[in-house]
Order: structure tokens, then sequence, then C-alpha cells
């Protein structure tokens, strides 16, 4: 599997997507952004790149902060959406931005590098793009820990006959990489940054309602395709079993996740080489 191959999973699991994940994703996601965006120093001023920014959660906050935003996305239908009242956005892959060396004070990834065969790359791309003393900022799920709802939820649904598309296989198959802050932390080492600071820690969401934990989850490209093509019949009683089931558990949404911050602080960038990020090791 190539990257060029992960990109291209990627731009067809978010077609048709970007609808569903601003509605009803961003629920849990635009709490996953302020937790990201707490970890960057005062953005005020600065002009700080949104790449994987899907339908904008983090642009916006960027923006709300008084930060000035610029995003990147592998897929044209998330960027598009509500591009209006948006900040400026290209379609490129943050493998290889479409960015000048050091242009931008900050980069944030959110929830990107978990669908990449390999994220050092993405980090050391990144960094070239970051002015010296500018920031990053990333965040992917940890491993460790799921919240038992999204188990729940799979379940229920794989009752009903969801099966994983083959684009999701592909992702979750390398989604574990960076899961844990030990891998965080060795990736950002490999992509030389500095200042280094990773915790995994639960994040709260808000969401304790089961209608909207399930709201959440059935938003999510694999899932949300899947439903859409269910009869109304059906899809009311997927949708109610996901709830009962949610519901039973009784728990808090508030995912485990991991949050990395670091900085440029050296130039010119040294020759990386073949990295030994968590990918490559054996
Ligand atoms: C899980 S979504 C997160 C979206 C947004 N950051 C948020 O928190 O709501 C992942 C996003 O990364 C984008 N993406 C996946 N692979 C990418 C790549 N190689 N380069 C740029 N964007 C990518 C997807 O198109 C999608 O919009």
């Amino acid at each position: 599997m190539t990257a060029a191959d992960g990109l291209a999973f990627a731009r067809r699991g978010y077609e048709g997507a970007a609808t569903a994940w601003a509605e009803g994703a961003e629920l849990v996601y635009g709490p996953l952004a302020d937790a990201l965006l707490a970890r960057a120093p005062d953005l005020a001023g600065q002009l700080v790149l949104d790449v994987g920014a899907g339908t904008g959660a983090v642009s916006r906050r960027l923006v709300a902060a008084g930060a000035h935003a610029v995003a990147v996305d592998a897929s044209w239908p998330m960027l598009a959406h509500r591009a209006s009242s948006r900040p400026p956005a290209v379609v490129g892959d943050i493998s290889r931005l479409p960015l000048m060396d050091g242009v931008v004070d900050g980069a944030a990834a959110a929830f990107v590098l978990n669908h990449l065969a390999d994220p050092v790359a993405a980090l050391v791309e990144m960094r070239r793009a970051v002015r010296l003393g500018g920031f990053i900022v990333a965040s992917v799920f940890a491993i460790a820990d799921p919240p038992a709802a999204k188990a729940a939820i799979d379940d229920a649904l794989a009752t009903a006959g969801w099966e994983a598309p083959e684009w999701y296989r592909f992702l979750k198959s390398v989604d574990g990489q960076l899961g844990s802050a030990a891998t965080m932390r060795h990736a950002a080492q490999a992509a030389d940054l500095e200042h280094i600071d990773v915790v995994e820690e639960p994040v709260r969401t808000g969401l304790t309602d089961a209608r909207y934990i399930v709201r959440y989850r059935l938003s999510q490209p694999p899932r949300a395709r899947f439903v859409a093509e269910l009869s109304e019949k059906a899809r009311r009683r997927v949708v109610d079993e996901c709830v009962a089931r949610v519901a039973e558990l009784d728990e808090a949404f508030d995912p485990n996740v991991v949050l990395l911050a670091g900085a440029r602080l050296t130039s010119p960038l040294r020759n990386l080489g073949p990295h030994s990020g968590p990918s490559r090791r054996t």
C-alpha cells in the first residue's frame, strides 16, 4: 500500500460526507478542536495552517481566536462545505503541502495523521511550512480505552448488515501508529520537532445523551453511507437499536485523545533521511 493509495482511499472515503460531518460528527470534533487549540500558544494575529481541515471545525476556532487561517484538505467536497464563510483553502496532501517553506506561524492537524501510512513524513512537511519559532499541534484518538459506545454502535450496525468498506479498513489498519503518548512523542522526535509536549487524556465533549452520541457516530462516512441506503423503516430500527445500546451504557462520550504540541526552532531542516518513526519500527 503506497502513500498515493492511502490518499486515494481518504478522498474516496470523504466523498459526499461533508454535510453529515458538519451536522453530526462535529458534535464531537468541535470540542476536540477546542482541546487541540488549547495546546497552541496565543493565536491572535498568527497565520495558522489547518491541515486535514474537513468542514472547518478547527479553522472556525482559529478565526474566533483572532488567528488568520488557511486550510488544506485532500477532499475538495469537505473544503467546499460552506466555503464562502470559511478561510482560504486549497486541496492538497499533508505529505506534500502546497505551501512554501516557513510561511505559516503555526500548523494544526486534527485527526488526520491517523489516516496516514507515514505520519512522520507529514509532521516533517508541517515543520517545513512553519516558520522558525512557530508551533505545531496535532491530535489523534488514543488506542487505549475507547468509549464503549463506539463498539456498541458498530455491533448494532453489523447486526443490521453493515460491513466496513475497503477504504475504511485501510484507514483503520494505519490509525493506531500514533495512538499513544509514547508513539506520538517518538514521531515528533523523528520529525525533528522541539519543545515536544504530548498528553494522552480523556476530552470532555459534553455529549451524554445517547441520541447525540449515535448521531455523531452515524454521521461518520463509513456508517453514514450504509444508514443512508437503508429504507426509512430499517433506518429507524437501526438508529433505535443503537440508541438503546448506548443508553444502557449510561456513559458520557469522552474519548481518550493523544494531543501533541511542538515547535520548529532550528533551521535549515536537517536532511532527516529515512526516518525511524513508528511506522518504520520493527
Ligand atoms: C477525521 S477528518 C477530520 C476533519 C477535521 N480536522 C475535524 O477535526 O473535524 C480527516 C480529514 O483529513 C482529510 N485527509 C485525509 N488524508 C489526507 C491527506 N493525506 N492530506 C490532507 N487531508 C487528508 C480528510 O479528507 C478529512 O477531511
